[in-house]
């Protein structure tokens, strides 16, 4: 099987997390797609958020893990994309039932609210965990999504 394909991204409030991320997700065999910020200048976050949340509706890659300072707009622009699961996320707890209820294709996470290794191991939890395929829980993802249509 072909390794996950994770599209990431930030603005200059998250750039060390992203790179940290990047190198962490490289060295675990994942494919990553980087849809910047390249720099600490300070960038719209709509301008690289959006970008990497329609790769994941599209298709082009499996999920996608964002940043922005608080992880809030950064959410706010992805689950504007159609088919985009976003979740703000602060914890590994967080992290691990985001996936098993909502199924959510993407996490955004704040560089101001978490440290570099707190947004590691919630990357790994969110990756590592699979949707708990509960009919409850899809049933409940099912009414979320055709309330985009
Ligand atoms: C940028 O200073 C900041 O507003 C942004 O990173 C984010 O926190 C917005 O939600």
């Amino acid at each position: 099987m072909n390794p996950l394909k994770i599209a990431i991204a930030t603005d200059h409030g998250a750039f060390h997390h992203k790179e940290a991320l990047k190198e962490h997700l490289l060295a675990q065999g994942y494919d990553v797609v980087d849809f910047g910020c390249f720099d600490e200048s300070s960038v719209d976050y709509p301008d690289t958020i959006y970008p990497a949340a329609v790769a994941v509706s599209n298709k082009e890659v499996d999920a996608g893990i964002i940043f922005c300072g608080t992880g809030i707009g950064a959410s706010i622009v992805a689950n504007k994309v159609k088919g985009i699961r976003c979740a703000l996320i602060h914890s590994v707890w967080l992290a691990q039932v985001t996936k098993e209820h909502n199924n959510s294709n993407m996490i955004a996470m704040g560089g101001r609210v978490v440290d570099i290794p707190t947004a590691l191991e919630c990357a790994d939890m969110w990756l590592k965990t699979s949707f708990s395929q509960e009919e409850r829980h899809q049933n409940r993802i099912d009414k979320m999504m055709v309330l985009e249509d």
